[in-house]
């Protein structure tokens, strides 16, 4: 892609108002109403995130590839994701939309030369969907449409749906179970099961990726698997696993296809799912009609039943979780996706509800990152005022929550809902709110020969690193902050209109709208 001129990117800036330490822009202060004013360097910001991209990918590339993950701290690596090269899928589809040729075909032409058949431990369906299969998939569009004139060799290209087939072939096992409800944990050697319940995010969260790939090959094998995986989803029994309408539990066995708990939300094991169904809308309006209704089902139930104001600063919005009908006040830097979705859901269904619901979200997110000693939101919150931790009564009374898990793992939600609201709003304060969140994070995480999942967000320099840089860095946090700031309308950008030419998988992997 072209990126904007330095002069058409600066214009959609705030202006600077006034000097202040480069590594603080959070401390800008405030104008004579209170309002807070940012900070708006005299930088491009776009071209900020495309360094830290860069300089991530080159200390995987040289301590890591084509193992999983960068361990930065002590340059070494880490496969917790098969060892099949992780980072290098997930980074392929923000490298070509930077327009970074060079890293693009590292990529491309080392994933023809991944076996599938060979890892040492369990693989996870889910996971390997949304990163692997996702991220080639992505690529595959991006190469075979809009960017083909970064691929250097057209072979590499082919390679990449050469491979999406090859790793759906080996997995595809997975769904022979009486009921068509995959097991998530596969035994590729012995191509056996890992007989472990499945859960509604990993089964709900595959249905986007494997039927792009039945559309771009034309075998619909892979849709039906996953069609009939959904259907259990879609039809829950036993109906007490269904506590507020379109609401779901959480873990589901596989053999019967039934729900084993009722507890849920729009936490981890659950959110994707509830993501996916307004996706596979964008995606297919003609086929996926009763998914979409399935979406606003649970959407409404979630405003209606789960939206909760803290008692100490009731102008926000969490989302809460619960088991049966009863409400738990938490919530996690995860669910933070969901102002993004509401906000999606909003746009392409044209319906003010859902996108000032969404932005309430957001606003409760943002909350969490402005709160801290870091500016980075916790892994884990929660606001029930007979819980509170010791030590924590005078932060809860002055933010609102208070922090259950304090960890920062580069994660994106928070970014990612920002992005989806400065596409609807065009408000610029949500590019603010991203560059704020970037700054901070590229302050506390930089270690060594890339950037580290940290300990606390709320003590300066983060508390420490745990030298690990999660592949989703490179997909999902420096692809959001980057495109956020770029405010063109590439086909790929989530319309402002709602009238979407690409839809994006879990890991924020675009693939290209049925049809388009
Ligand atoms: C697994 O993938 C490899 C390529 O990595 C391919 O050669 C093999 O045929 C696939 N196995 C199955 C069962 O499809
Ligand atoms: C797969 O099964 C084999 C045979 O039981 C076992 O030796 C191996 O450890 C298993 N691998 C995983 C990843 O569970
Ligand atoms: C279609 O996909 C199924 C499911 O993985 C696979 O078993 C089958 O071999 C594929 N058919 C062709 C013609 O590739
Ligand atoms: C959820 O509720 C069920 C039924 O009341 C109870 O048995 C279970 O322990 C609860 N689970 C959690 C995680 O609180
Ligand atoms: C990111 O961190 C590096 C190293 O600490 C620093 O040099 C750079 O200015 C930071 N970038 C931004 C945009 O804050």
């Amino acid at each position: 892609m072209v990126r904007p001129s330095a002069w058409a990117l600066s214009a959609v800036l705030l202006p600077v108002v006034s000097a202040l330490p480069a590594n603080a822009p959070w401390k800008q202060g405030h104008d004579a109403q209170g309002k807070r004013q940012y900070y708006s360097p005299p930088v491009d910001r776009a071209q900020a995130v495309i360094d830290t991209f860069k300089l991530s990918w080159e200390g995987y590339y040289k301590h890591a590839f084509p193992n999983d993950e960068l361990h930065p701290v002590t340059n070494t690596f880490g496969n917790s994701r098969n060892g099949w090269g992780a980072s290098a899928a997930d980074a392929l589809s923000t490298a070509l939309i930077m327009g970074e040729r060079e890293i693009v075909n590292q990529i491309i032409s080392y994933i023809p030369t991944i076996d599938w058949s060979v890892t040492s431990t369990s693989v996870s369906l889910f996971e390997t969907t949304i990163r692997y299969l996702g991220g080639m998939l992505s690529g595959y569009d991006f190469l075979s449409g809009p960017l083909a004139h970064l691929a250097d060799n057209p072979a590499h290209v082919d390679a990449l749906l050469e491979q999406s087939v090859n790793l759906a072939n080996n997995l595809s096992y997975a769904f022979q179970t009486p009921s068509g409800v995959p097991y998530n944990l596969l035994n590729l050697s012995t191509r056996d099961w890992i007989r472990e319940p499945n859960g509604l995010a990993t089964v709900g969260t595959l249905i986007l990726e494997w039927t792009r790939l039945s559309d771009l090959t034309g075998n619909s094998s892979y849709a039906s698997l996953v069609d009939k995986a959904e259907s259990c989803l879609l039809s829950p029994s036993p109906a007490s696993s269904e506590p507020f309408p379109g609401l779901l539990g959480t873990d589901i066995d596989p053999t019967t296809g039934a729900f084993l708990d009722a507890r849920g939300g729009w936490i981890g094991g659950t959110d994707s799912f509830y993501e996916y169904l307004i996706k596979m809308w964008v995606y297919d309006p003609s086929r996926y009609e009763v998914l979409r209704e399935r979406w606003e089902k649970a959407a409404d139930s979630t405003i209606t039943y789960l939206a909760s104001r803290p008692l100490t600063c009731p102008d926000l919005t969490f989302v809460t979780t619960y088991n049966g009908t009863e409400l738990q006040l938490t919530s996690e830097h995860l669910a933070c996706f969901d102002g993004g979705n509401f906000i999606l859901g909003g746009q392409v269904l044209g319906s003010s509800k859902y996108l000032q619901f969404g932005l309430s979200l957001v606003d409760g997110c943002h909350a969490t990152y402005a709160s801290t000693a870091t500016h980075i939101g916790p892994e884990v919150f929660g606001w029930d005022p007979s819980l509170i931790p010791a030590g924590q009564e005078a932060f809860f009374a002055q933010n609102g929550f208070y922090i259950l898990r304090p960890g920062y793992q580069l994660r994106p939600e928070v970014i990612e809902s920002y992005y989806y609201a400065y596409r609807a709003t065009g408000d610029t304060k949500y590019q603010d709110w991203a560059w704020d969140a970037f700054v901070a994070v590229n302050a506390t995480t930089r270690v060594g020969s890339g950037y580290s999942t940290i300990r606390d967000v709320n003590v300066a320099g983060g508390g420490g690193f745990e030298d690990m840089m999660e592949s989703f860095w490179f997909a999902e946090v420096l692809k959001y902050s980057y495109l956020i700031q770029v405010d063109d309308d590439a086909p790929w950008q989530v319309s402002k209109a709602g009238n979407n030419k690409w839809v994006w998988n879990t890991e924020a992997h675009p693939v290209r709208v049925y049809g388009q």
